[in-house]
C-alpha cells in the first residue's frame, strides 16, 4: 500500500520550500523504502531550489541521510527491514566500464529507484541526487542503502551521505594523503573541515587550514589543523610555502570551487605534489595557467567526486572509527532542526553560521 508522508518540496525556481504531503509507492524490484531519521542540509539542496542543477521541478529535497529500512522489493539481498543505513548517491552498477575495470568508486552508471514519488495530485517529484530525504520516508534503490553500526546517532551517520564524505575522501581517497605529508586545505566549510579531519586520520604531519572566516579556522584547529591562514589578510601561496620550508604542501585540497582558489592550490603545492579539486565551480568559471607551469611543477591535478568513496567500503569503516572515538564527526552537527526549518537553515548556511544543520525526523 502506497503511503502518504510529509516531505520538503521545492516547487519552482527560487521559490521557498514547502512541506507537502507526498506519496511513497511500495518498493518494486531492487527498491527499498527507508524510514528517514535524520537528513543534513547541504548547499546542493539550495542549488536545486534555485534551479542551478536542472529544471525538473518540483524537487523533493534532502540527500545526506540515515534511517531504518522499512520494506524492500523483490530480489533485494543487500539490506532487509530493520537495518540502519546511510543513504548514498553512488549505488554502483557493477557493469559499466569503470566497475568492470575494478574502479567502482567512479561508477558511471549509478542507479536510483525506478518508481516515482509524487505529490498528492499525482505530480511526479524529482528527488535530490536520487534520494529526497527531507521526508518521513523515501523510496530509493536498495544499492543506495549502506548498512552501518546502529550505535551511531542518525544525525551523525547521515553526514557521510554527502559533504563530509566528500571532504574526508578528498584527503584519504583522491589525495591519497600519507603519514608525514604536509596538507593544505583551502576553504574550511563542512567539506574542507572534513578534509582536515581526513588528513589527520591519514597521518599528515602538517595540516594548514585556510579560510576567510575565523570561526571556520577555529573549527579546523579543533579537528586537527596544525596551522591556519586567514586568506583575507595573507598571501596564501607565500604563507603555505613559509610553513613548509619554502616548498609548498604535498597535497593541497581546494574546497571552495573558484578559479582564484584553484590557482592558489596549484602554486601552494610542492613540486610533484597533488592538487585535489573538491569544490564545485559554476559553468561560467574559467582557469588560465601557464602550460609550462603545469608541466614544470609535475605531480597530479585531480578532481574528487563524492570523495571517490565506495559506500560499502567507506561508510561502515568510518562509522566504526567514529564509534571508537577516532573520528570527530559530532563537530559537524552545528544544530538539529525540525522539518519546517529548512529555509532558515539555508539562510544560516548562506551566512556561514553553520557547518551542518541536520533535520531530525
Ligand atoms: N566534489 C563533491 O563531491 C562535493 C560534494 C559536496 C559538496 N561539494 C562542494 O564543496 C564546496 C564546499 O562545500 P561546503 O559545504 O563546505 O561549503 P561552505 O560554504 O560551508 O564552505 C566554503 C568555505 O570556503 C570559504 N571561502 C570562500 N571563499 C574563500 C577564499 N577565497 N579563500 C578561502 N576560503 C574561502 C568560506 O568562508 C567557507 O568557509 C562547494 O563548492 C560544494 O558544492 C563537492
Ligand atoms: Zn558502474
Ligand atoms: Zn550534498
Amino acid at each position: 500500500m502506497a503511503q502518504q508522508v510529509r516531505g520538503v518540496v521545492a516547487p519552482g525556481k527560487g521559490e521557498p520550500v514547502r512541506i507537502e504531503t507526498i506519496t511513497i509507492p511500495d518498493p518494486g524490484p531492487g527498491e527499498a523504502v527507508v524510514d528517514v531519521q535524520a537528513c543534513g542540509v547541504c548547499h546542493t539542496d539550495l542549488h536545486y531550489r534555485e534551479g542551478g542543477i536542472n529544471n525538473e521541478f518540483p524537487f523533493l529535497l534532502g540527500h545526506e541521510a540515515a534511517g531504518v529500512v522499512e520494506s524492500v522489493g523483490a530480489g533485494v539481498t543487500e539490506v532487509e527491514p530493520g537495518d540502519f543505513v546511510v543513504l548514498n548517491w553512488r549505488a554502483v552498477c557493477g557493469q559499466c566500464r569503470a566497475c568492470l575495470r575494478g574502479r567502482p568508486w567512479y561508477c558511471f552508471d549509478t542507479h536510483n529507484a525506478k518508481q516515482k514519488m509524487t505529490l498528492a495530485d499525482g505530480t511526479e517529484l524529482s528527488p535530490a541526487l536520487g534520494i529526497g530525504a527531507f521526508a518521513d520516508k523515501t523510496l530509493v534503490a536498495a544499492g543506495q542503502c549502506t548498512k552501518v553500526d546502529p550505535a551511531a546517532k542518525p544525525e551523525v551517520a547521515g553526514l557521510l551521505g554527502c559533504g563530509v564524505m566528500a571532504g574526508l575522501g578528498a584527503a584519504i581517497n583522491t589525495g591519497n594523503v600519507g603519514r608525514g605529508d604536509s596538507v593544505a586545505v583551502i576553504g574550511c566549510g563542512g567539506v574542507g573541515a572534513a578534509s582536515v579531519l581526513g588528513a589527520r586520520l591519514a597521518g599528515a604531519a602538517k595540516i594548514i587550514a585556510i579560510d576567510l572566516d575565523e570561526r571556520k579556522l577555529a573549527t579546523a584547529t579543533s579537528l586537527g589543523a596544525t596551522h591556519t591562514i586567514n586568506a583575507k589578510d595573507a598571501d596564501v601561496v607565500e604563507s603555505v610555502r613559509e610553513l613548509t620550508g619554502g616548498f609548498g604542501a604535498d597535497v593541497v585540497i581546494e574546497a571552495v570551487g573558484r578559479p582564484e582558489t584553484y590557482e592558489q592550490a596549484f602554486y601552494a603545492r610542492d613540486l610533484a605534489g597533488t592538487v585535489v579539486l573538491v569544490g564545485v565551480p559554476t559553468p561560467e568559471m574559467k582557469l588560465e595557467l601557464p602550460l609550462l607551469d603545469v608541466f614544470g611543477r609535475g605531480g597530479a591535478l585531480k578532481s574528487s567526486w563524492y570523495g571517490d568513496c565506495l559506500p560499502s567500503r567507506d561508510f561502515p569503516m568510518l562509522i566504526d572509527l567514529y564509534l571508537q572515538g577516532r573520528l570527530d564527526l559530532d563537530a559537524f552537527v552545528t544544530e538539529t532542526i525540525g522539518i519546517g526549518d529548512v529555509e532558515a537553515a539555508f539562510e544560516k548556511m548562506h551566512h556561514g553560521d553553520v557547518l551542518r544543520s541536520v533535520v531530525t525526523l
